[in-house]
């Protein structure tokens, strides 16, 4: 029996080319299986939505953007920013794969020692440091960045607690050339904050500075801008060693690699965006090169975020209602909305049919199931005609996903990670009633009635 389609006029576009010279492409990239598993077992055995993460892809991943520092200078480590995902088992793969840790709170600090990271792992970066957490941190002989003033005092007054110096790194922000430039976090480089915070801490003789570190942003298309931010930090770790004669031990560069979402307002691709790994590494390693002295060869602590996890994340999602807005255009609801792609707001995402769907695609409305104006993930994207139950496979979105999600007006889903045997773990169970609830607390005096009593008092007020 064939299905009905529903005839459509639309422009003929055949032998039209866009602004790129290519082809407008209409078709829908179908992708019925996710690192090799079916995305309808999928769905069947844990639901839909479903965040679904690759093993495979997380190891090559790291092993690609590792080897590309490691081929070009003798002394790299990753530090996982957990804030990017700090699901256990994302975690877990890739300090089996070497990372250290990278924390910026009190709880990452705490699940971070919880999965048993020992302390000579971990780095503490971040604006916020509660004074026990840095007295913690000292003791497990973390590598910790200072961000700000406050944050000098209270490391002083553990030294003299502990009645010795404490070796510590200094968060520069500096002027990479990148637009806008993140001064918010740690000693500005070109106004002399950074040298008088330098000052301050050898005149109290407390601490000691052995590292440097910087994050220029996030989702950084220009390799030199690490160059440019290498260059000044080295230069500014022998005008310490000059002036103190403290030798930098390591330089961290933060992260910002791009990963393959594209953001919002970008003509091209991503695929046409990007540069590779290896021009990150080779403008990295070059500018180390050129500035450091014969011999001197500090770590170099990389701490990638996006581009390490972003790929190996994808979310299956399933229509739960179709739409015709008034204007015309077609709308879908989907099961999964802003609340679990939080960084919709800024990132196109690839969208896959999960099934060939007949029928000419038309411009179409991707909405979220909240009943809130802004839950849209795609404001214009071409789809055939779904049908309810229809499931669309989403990616890249391994990335801030899992860790700014919301638990608004929605249970979050189960996350399963496929495993290099092509087993699938159930690595986040989905929420239920009892997790949202486990922390409230409902004074006696407002406990309602049972069911009868209660519909007798709405009577007597006036409640229906
Ligand atoms: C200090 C620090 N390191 C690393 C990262 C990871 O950045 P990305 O995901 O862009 O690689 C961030 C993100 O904001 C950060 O603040």
């Amino acid at each position: 029996m064939r299905t009905y389609e529903k005839p459509v006029i639309q422009a003929l576009r055949s032998g039209l080319m866009n602004k790129f010279a290519a082809a407008t492409a209409t078709q829908r990239q179908i992708r019925s299986t996710i690192a090799g598993v079916s995305v309808d077992d999928l769905v069947e055995q844990y639901g839909s939505p479903l965040f679904v993460y690759s093993e495979r892809t997380l190891r090559r991943q790291f092993r690609t953007i590792q080897s590309a520092f490691a081929t070009r200078y003798p002394d790299v480590t990753f530090g996982w920013s957990y804030k990017t995902n700090y699901l256990k088992a994302i975690c877990a793969i890739f300090h089996q794969e070497g990372a250290m840790a990278e924390l910026v709170s009190k709880m990452e600090y705490d699940k971070a020692k919880a999965l048993g990271i020992p302390g000579k792992q971990i780095i503490l970066n971040g604006p916020h440091k509660p004074f026990e957490t840095l007295q913690a941190a000292v003791q497990d002989g973390v590598t910790i960045n200072i961000d700000h003033l406050d944050e000098i005092e209270d490391l002083e007054l553990i030294a003299t607690q502990l009645d010795r110096i404490i070796p510590v790194g200094l968060r520069l922000n500096l002027d990479a050339g990148i637009q806008p430039c993140w001064s918010r976090f740690g000693f500005n480089l070109e106004s002399g904050q950074a040298k008088s915070a330098v000052q301050r801490i050898a005149g109290s003789g407390k601490l000691r500075v052995n590292g440097l570190h910087s994050h220029i942003g996030t989702y950084i298309l220009d390799p030199n801008a690490y160059a440019r931010q290498v260059e000044k930090m080295v230069q500014f770790g022998y005008e310490i060693e000059a002036q103190q004669g403290w030798r930098m031990e390591y330089l961290d560069i933060g992260g910002g690699f791009p990963s393959r979402s594209r953001l919002k307002g970008a003509y091209h691709a991503a695929d046409v965006l990007l540069p590779s790994i290896d021009e990150y590494a080779d403008a990295i390693c070059d500018a180390l090169w050129q500035t450091l002295q014969p011999g001197h060869t500090p770590k170099l602590i990389v701490e990638s975020g996006r581009a390490m996890v972003d790929e190996a994340g994808t979310l299956i999602t399933s229509v739960c209602g179709t739409k015709r807005l008034p204007n015309g255009t077609r709308a879908y609801v989907v099961d999964a909305g802003v609340n679990l792609l939080f960084t919709s707001f800024w990132y196109h995402f690839q969208v896959a049919l999960a099934q060939p769907v007949p029928g000419a695609a038309e411009p179409s409305v991707l909405y979220g199931p909240l009943c809130m104006n802004i839950d849209v993930i795609d404001e214009q994207i071409s789809l055939p005609p779904l049908s309810r139950g229809d499931r669309l496979v989403i990616s890249t979105v391994g990335a801030y996903n899992n860790t700014q999600w919301l638990q608004f007006i929605e249970y979050r889903p189960n996350v399963v990670l496929v495993a290099e045997s092509g087993d699938v773990e159930l690595i986040r169970a989905a929420e239920d009633l009892t997790d949202l609830e486990r922390r409230e607390h409902l004074p006696p005096r407002l406990a309602l009635p049972s069911n009868s009593n209660l519909t007798h008092l709405l009577t007597q007020t006036g409640g229906q």
